[in-house]
């Protein structure tokens, strides 16, 4: 390979040459035969060089081309590693999505075994409560809410802060609720309903519900009165406090089991049961009754009744 330089310092020397000889030989008669010989000379160490050039250029292009493949399969291999990163991740998510759904299901499962399935069953007049049965846990209703305050009334543990607050809303809104009965035992509800038979005969049958088919075995009932209406519920439904307890009882969770012309019992505005605020609202806002709704719609509610 040859240098520019070198070349230009070479011509230099061949065209000086030249001249002495040309001013050497002008008067012998060489000049044209030499001239085009020197010529040619040029031409061809041009020529050389220019395919020398010609010649590293295409090498050149040719490594470019090479690198320039090399780097475009080096971005395609790095886009399938992200899309095979991106994939793994996808189904990692998807694994954690599924393990977060059968935790909460499992969680659901253990809560609804553990949730008594009493709490939610149509009795009046439907459904059987074994003579046994007795509430989880009963707690005693403060005094102060209690029409009689010399008795002892329980509760479901579980209502209990629903009741209270019930309570102490009414009466922050001037209202005089009062608590009347309670939980009754099967054998408080078989005392009960002997002495109104007795009273009554078999018009009995039309507000007493016989032994092992009272809500308030469940002890999520509770029968309400005022100081004024007091232990005979006369007037109650005419009274500012069942007003109160059609607009507002479902807020926490009290629904009205037997409401006017319903097919169980006379109606019964005093009487309140407990049910889950998600069910209260959802009648309340359907203008529906409990006992119209069909058992496994009901049931459906059982996992949020205390929520
Ligand atoms: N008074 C209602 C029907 C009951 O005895 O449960
Ligand atoms: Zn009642």
């Amino acid at each position: 390979m040859i240098s520019d330089n070198s070349f230009q310092s070479n011509q230099h020397v061949i065209i000086n040459s030249l001249k002495n000889f040309l001013s050497e030989q002008n008067t012998k008669g060489l000049l044209i035969p030499i001239g085009g010989l020197v010529l040619v000379s040029i031409l061809s160490y041009g020529l050389y060089t220019f395919l020398n050039l010609k010649q590293q250029n295409e090498l050149l292009i040719q490594n470019l081309k090479i690198a320039q493949s090399s780097l475009l399969e080096q971005r395609g291999q790095n886009i399938n590693l992200s899309e095979k990163v991106a994939e793994a991740q996808n189904i990692v998510n998807e694994y954690g999505n599924k393990v977060g759904e059968i935790a909460s299901t499992v969680g659901n499962l253990q809560k609804l075994a553990e949730t008594d399935k009493q709490l939610l069953e149509k009795y009046s007049k439907v459904y059987f409560l074994n003579e046994n049965y007795i509430p989880k846990s009963l707690s005693n209703i403060a005094t102060s809410s209690l029409y009689k305050k010399d008795k002892v009334l329980q509760i479901h543990t579980n209502i209990k802060s629903y009741l209270e607050k019930l309570m102490g809303y009414s009466f922050q809104d001037g209202q005089s609720l009062l608590v009347i009965s309670a939980y009754r035992s099967f054998g408080t509800q078989s005392v009960l309903k002997s002495a109104y038979k007795f009273n009554y005969g078999l018009g009995a049958n039309q507000f007493s519900a016989e032994q092992g088919y009272s809500e308030h075995q469940l002890g999520t009932a509770i029968d309400f009165t005022t100081p004024k209406v007091g232990e005979t519920f006369s007037g109650f439904s005419k009274t500012p406090e069942y007003a109160w307890l059609t607009k507002n009882a479902y807020k926490y969770g009290f629904i009205l089991s037997y409401p006017e012309g319903n097919g169980y019992y006379v109606y019964e505005p005093w009487h309140w049961r407990f049910v889950g605020v998600e069910l209260a609202t959802k009648l309340h806002n359907e203008g529906k009754y409990f006992y119209d709704l069909d058992q496994r719609e009901i049931d459906q509610y059982l996992l949020n009744i205390f929520n």
